[in-house]
């Protein structure tokens, strides 16, 4: 073999062995560096005859060419290979799982007021809404609230401090009845809306808790009458619980702002720790409601004599209790996600009348 065959060989061999980019570039500089083996015997041909020279030239050149392509080669692999382990090394796994905790869920009290919504919107009510902090016109006095009535009282009212320049008081709404007042003085009849919303009283216990929420009904046209109002809360009650009809009784009751009242009641059985509705001999209080006091039309620019209409108003949060075996309401405000977890229901079904409320 000759000394350039022996050469080559030696050449590809070292390639072949070079596990690394950095091991290749040794390589190349050994052989086709300044310094290098194939760079010295190119410039050795410089003190050949020209017909030593004829002969070594394309014998030299051809390996210089073979070898200069076999390290181009060598080192694109061994390049290729490298960001294939550096891919491999840096891949993000974006198939793990969610976190279960960061699971969200609806109230109760919003799947209650969204079941409402949908079966008033079904039956032809608008959503109606009003501010949280009222002034005492709205939350009282067009409500036919006498001045210094004890009604006032009553209802435990968190006022908030006095105007510096008028000396008005604004409270936090007691109820969901100012909002009758504010569309009968934006619209002319006929009304038929629902004011779902927050409302505030100085009250805590197992029953009671100082925010809660209502649901306000109000209906307003020509030759309104009682009929009118039980039938509307007797299909919604019914619809509500998903009963074929409800077991109802109207019993008198009083508020300044409709006569005649009542509070609606529900046949029921309490007995052995459980409720059941339409059963046994008790009576299950479900919501007030009453005819539109004549004041009250009045006060808001209505003619009596033409108008009359009926109102109601009924606790969210007592009503998704009862549908859901919610057992005490205070837990319902304190923001535990264990409890959320338990007693919430799914974003991603809205109740709707036609696929179920539930
Ligand atoms: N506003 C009354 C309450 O909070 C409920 C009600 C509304 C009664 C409308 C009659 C008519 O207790």
């Amino acid at each position: 073999m000759t000394d350039l065959a022996q050469l080559e060989l030696d050449l590809i061999n070292a390639i072949g062995a070079a596990e690394s980019v950095a091991a290749i570039e040794e390589v190349r500089v050994a052989a086709l560096g300044k310094t290098g083996t194939i760079s010295a015997l190119l410039k050795g041909m410089g003190a050949m005859s020209p017909d030593e020279r004829r002969v070594q030239g394309p014998l030299l050149n051809g390996l210089r060419d073979r070898v200069t392509q076999a390290i181009a080669a060598r080192k694109a692999e061994l390049e290729d290979a490298e960001l294939d382990a550096r891919l491999l090394a840096e891949r993000i796994d974006l198939t793990l799982p969610s976190r279960p905790r960061r699971k969200g869920g609806v109230h109760p009290t919003m799947q209650v007021m969204d079941e409402l919504i949908a079966i008033f919107a079904d039956m032809g009510f608008a959503v109606a809404e009003g501010p949280d902090i009222e002034d005492d016109f709205h939350n009282f006095t067009a409500l036919n609230f006498p001045p210094k009535h004890p009604a006032r009282e009553m209802h435990d009212t968190f006022f908030l401090k006095p105007d510096a320049e008028t000396g008005e008081r604004k409270v936090l709404r007691t109820h969901t009845s100012p909002v009758q007042v504010r569309t009968m003085l934006s619209q002319k009849p006929p009304i038929r809306i629902v004011a779902p919303g927050r409302t505030f009283r100085k009250d805590s216990d197992a029953t009671h808790t100082p925010m809660f929420h209502q649901i306000e009904g109000l209906v307003i046209d020509r030759d309104i009458h009682m009929g009118h109002l039980k039938s509307t809360l007797q299909t919604v009650v019914a619809r509500f619980f998903e009963l074929d009809d409800v077991k109802a009784r109207f019993r008198p009751h009083h508020f300044p702002f409709t006569e005649p009242s009542a509070e609606m009641d529900i046949r029921c059985d309490r007995s052995g720790g459980r409720l059941a509705l339409n059963e046994g001999d008790d009576w299950l209080e479900i919501l007030g409601c009453g005819m539109v006091h004549p004041n009250v039309l009045k006060n808001c620019g209505i003619d009596p004599d033409e108008y009359q209409g009926f109102a109601f108003g009924m606790g969210v949060d007592r009503l998704a209790m009862l549908k859901y075996g919610v057992p005490d309401l205070r837990p319902m405000f304190e923001a535990d996600t264990r409890w959320l977890a338990h007693y919430g229901f799914s974003a991603f079904v809205a109740p709707n009348p036609a696929s179920g409320l539930s």
